[in-house]
């Protein structure tokens, strides 16, 4: 029997890195696929390559950062397929490195507004739903750096923080609704935004942040995905307002 058969399964940052794993995993599993992304010319390609990996997908053009085109997502899968079963609210940035005391408003709103008023404005509407239904499940992506600090990013450490405080919440008044919600905190992870940074451009950083993670390297997509599998089937029934660390240990140091 497969994990996710006939489930629908809703994907912020679906097309690009640990969320494309997870698309590809669930799809594997017997989900089917809708995937919010960000219209760009790379989205494009990766739309096309979606398409073939998983034909059935369905894809909608989102920025999560807006409140009424994350409405107007969530409402065309259900248009679409009925029900929302899952939602994994992976879409993210990384947000430009700065000191607290030198970083811009701009950048601060930036990343506030993708990575926690975009968790906020998804689970906003999923839950919407989820509560007619009387059932579903939420993932929230969000990291490590939801436990610790790390220098440079204030911006990043205080959103994925703030996503943990939001899926906690919200597993409290669920949990009698029939509705799990949990995160997934990622260690450093080998995808395209870490590839961006100077983690990916430096050897120096990379050897360092590899350093941080006691199983001496750091971590693939398809590792989140398999935790992403767990908490969205059945198999973590009595799991909700947790957060599951996949991390090489980088949080036992
Ligand atoms: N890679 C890591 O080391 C790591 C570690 C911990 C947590 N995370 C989190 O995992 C998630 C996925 O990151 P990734 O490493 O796969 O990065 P990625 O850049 O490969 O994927 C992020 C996706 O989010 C999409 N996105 C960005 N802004 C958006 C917006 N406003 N609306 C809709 N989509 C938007 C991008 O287009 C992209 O598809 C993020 O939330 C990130 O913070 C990543």
């Amino acid at each position: 029997m497969k994990k996710l058969a006939d489930k629908t399964v809703f994907i912020t940052g679906g097309l690009s890195g640990i969320g494309r794993a997870c698309a590809l995993a669930a799809a594997k599993e017997g989900a089917h696929v809708a995937i919010a992304y960000r219209k760009s010319a790379a989205a494009a390609i990766a739309v096309e390559d979606m398409k073939y990996r998983i034909p059935n997908a369905f894809f909608i053009d989102c920025d999560v950062s807006v409140f009424a085109q994350v409405q107007a997502a969530v409402e065309k899968v259900v248009s679409m397929f009925g029900k929302l079963d899952v939602a994994l609210n992976c879409a993210g940035i990384g947000g430009e490195p700065n000191k607290l005391g030198e970083m811009s408003e701009h950048a601060w709103l930036k990343v506030m507004g993708i990575n926690l008023s975009g968790v906020f404005n998804c689970m906003r509407h999923e839950l919407a739903q989820m509560e007619k239904q009387k059932s579903g499940v939420i993932v929230n992506m969000s990291s490590i750096l939801g436990k610790v600090g790390f220098a440079g990013a204030a911006h990043y450490v205080a959103a994925k923080h703030g996503v943990i405080g939001l899926t906690q919440t919200a597993a409290l008044e669920y949990a009698k609704e029939g509705i799990r919600i949990n995160a997934i905190c990622p260690g450093f992870i080998d995808t395209p935004m870490i590839a961006k940074t100077s983690i990916g451009k430096n050897a120096g950083v990379e050897q360092h942040i590899v350093g941080l993670h006691p199983m001496g390297r750091i971590g693939k997509p398809d590792e989140i995905a398999n935790g992403f599998l767990f908490l969205a089937c059945d198999e973590s029934s009595f799991i909700t307002g947790t957060t599951l660390e996949i991390d090489g240990g980088f949080l036992s140091e």
